[in-house]
């Protein structure tokens, strides 16, 4: 990164990209924090202290606001800001008081829904809780980060917009489309946090998961892809695989992504022919899920052997491996027969986390043990050996926490239907409650070493910007560590 700058003299805005990498190792903490913290509330519910701010019904919001909206859209930020500079070879539109603005602003809008969250004031739908004032302000932070992007992508001084930069830009246009028509509601009173919502009953619960089916298909996959886009072939030092595969994976997967929302809403009084519709979109998901999988891997084609010696590569490709199966079991749980057993169990939350673990927070990570390094001009990570130890026991952690996920959604919903030869329930809901404690521990345990783990992550982070100034210009993306 360092070698672009000598040599183009651009003068990158990166004093607040700094600041967002910063926030969002700050927020992963948290998020991460609280989700082991309900985590442990499920296995032994004596943690939620009797006390209305500290009960799971409240943190659990903000146990994935500050996931997905804290650290997840901080990281995205963070690293869309970067990137854009780089491949368009200019300076970030509005330069750092712009990036101050949206700085400041986004964590402004993660503090106030956050104090929403523990408050009680909510409007209730699942992703986009805050209410009517938070939302107000996001759209305004929103449309300065649309702003900024197009301005510097109008000054670029490449004829060609890499490919990293198209699925951001789909990923700010399209949550700023889902954020306005799903928050779209009136104040009940002058002054008062509350408010109704324009759309009632099935046309809500449509909307609300057109909203939050893309919320996932464009906050928690298209800007990744972006990331991933840029930082595995830099990291490989390779080009992409195949750039027109990548273009037809960007097409097709914004195409068929924005349609597949109801099959959230399969068996409910959402007409049938759209619950179909619903699901026969998101089987088609599978494929461009897995050529963009497949690009991102096939990247090292050549390079094979930077995978055993880079353990960041490792993480990108780990994650990528985990993007695979999210988006093969994705599809498989939007058929109607599949979800029937699926759906309200555990078996979600294990999707939700091996999407959100292994895809979103490793490519993240393989991103931040780039990007340190390179925001302030360090020759490398500082120690190679912890981000080995990283990998590996978060990895354990998540496989902990998905396979216990699964075996206790399949019991969860085997047990649900099971009936006597009298045609009675077999179990009472209880019954089942309790067979789902050694699963809620073990789930824990694994959530445990994933917090545990990334806290060696911040001490290496820290390390490396405490470490020598690495000053002969030449970016510690071409020096890896054997
Ligand atoms: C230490 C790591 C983590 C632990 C222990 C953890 C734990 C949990 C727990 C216990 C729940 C509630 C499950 C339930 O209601 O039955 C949950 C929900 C959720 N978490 Fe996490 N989480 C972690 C990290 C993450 C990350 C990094 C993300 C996203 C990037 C994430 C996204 C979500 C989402 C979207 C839900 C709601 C799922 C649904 O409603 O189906 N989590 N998490
Ligand atoms: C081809 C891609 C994918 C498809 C077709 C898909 C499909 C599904 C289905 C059918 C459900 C269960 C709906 C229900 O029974 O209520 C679900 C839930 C969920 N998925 Fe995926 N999934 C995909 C990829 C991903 C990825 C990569 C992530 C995370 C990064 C993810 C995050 C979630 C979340 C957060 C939920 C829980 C929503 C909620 O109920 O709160 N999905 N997905």
């Amino acid at each position: 990164m360092s070698t672009e700058i000598t040599a183009n003299k651009v003068n990158y805005a990166d004093k607040t990209i700094k600041l967002f990498a910063i926030i969002t190792v700050f927020w992963a903490v948290v998020g991460f924090l609280v989700g082991d913290f309900i985590a442990w509330q499920m296995a032994y519910p004596v943690l939620n202290f009797d006390l209305e701010w500290t009960s799971f019904g409240r943190l659990r919001p903000l146990h994935t606001s500050a996931v997905i909206f804290a650290f997840g859209g901080n990281a995205l930020l963070t690293t869309s800001l970067y990137i854009v500079q780089r491949t368009c070879q200019a300076r970030l539109f509005g330069g750092e008081a712009a990036a101050k603005f949206l700085f400041w602003g986004y964590q402004l809008v993660i503090v106030l829904a956050a104090l929403g969250y523990v408050l009680g004031v909510t409007q209730g739908k699942e992703y986009a809780e805050p209410e009517w004032y938070v939302d107000l302000w996001l759209t305004v932070v929103w449309v300065v980060y649309l702003i900024v992007y197009l301005g510097t992508l109008m000054r670029r001084k490449e004829p060609h917009i890499y490919v990293a930069n198209w699925f951001f830009l789909a990923f700010i246009v399209t949550v700023a489309v889902l954020h306005i028509v799903n928050n779209l509601a009136v104040p009940i009173s002058a002054g008062s946090p509350y408010s109704v919502p324009l759309f009632g009953g099935m046309q809500s619960a449509m909307i609300q998961w057109w909203y939050g089916h893309n919320a996932v298909g464009f906050f928690l996959t298209a800007g990744f892809l972006g990331i991933m886009y840029y930082f595995v072939p830099k990291r490989a030092q390779r080009p992409v695989y195949s750039y027109r595969l990548s273009i037809l994976h960007f097409w097709s997967l914004v195409f068929i992504y924005i349609w597949a929302g109801p099959h959230h809403l399969h068996y409910t009084a959402l007409p049938d022919w759209a619950q179909t519709l619903g699901m026969t979109l998101s089987v088609m998901l599978w494929m461009p899920s897995w050529g963009g999988m497949i690009n991102g891997i096939m990247t090292l084609s050549g390079a094979w052997h930077k995978l055993r010696e880079d353990p960041v590569l490792q993480f990108m490709i780990v994650s990528l491996a985990f993007y695979g199966m999210s988006t093969f079991e994705g599809p498989l749980m939007s058929i109607k027969e599949v979800n029937a057993l699926s759906h309200y169990t555990d078996w979600t939350i294990g999707h939700v986390h091996s999407g959100a673990l292994g895809w979103v927070a490793f490519v993240s990570f393989g991103a931040l043990y780039t990007l340190f390094p390179a925001l302030w001009h360090k020759k490398n990570v500082y120690s190679y050996a912890l981000v080995r130890w990283h990998l590996w026991v978060s990895t354990i952690g998540i496989v902990l926490y998905i396979s216990s996920m699964w075996v206790a959604g399949i019991m969860q919903g085997l047990m649900w239907r099971a009936y006597d030869e009298l045609g009675f329930l077999e179990y009472s809901f209880v019954e089942v409650v309790d067979k789902m404690h050694i699963y809620y521990v073990i789930r824990a345990a694994g959530g445990a070493l994933f917090l545990i783990s990334a806290l060696v992550m911040v001490y290496n982070l820290y390390k490396t910007v405490k470490s020598e100034k690495f000053s002969n210009g030449e970016s510690n993306l071409v020096k890896q560590a054997a």
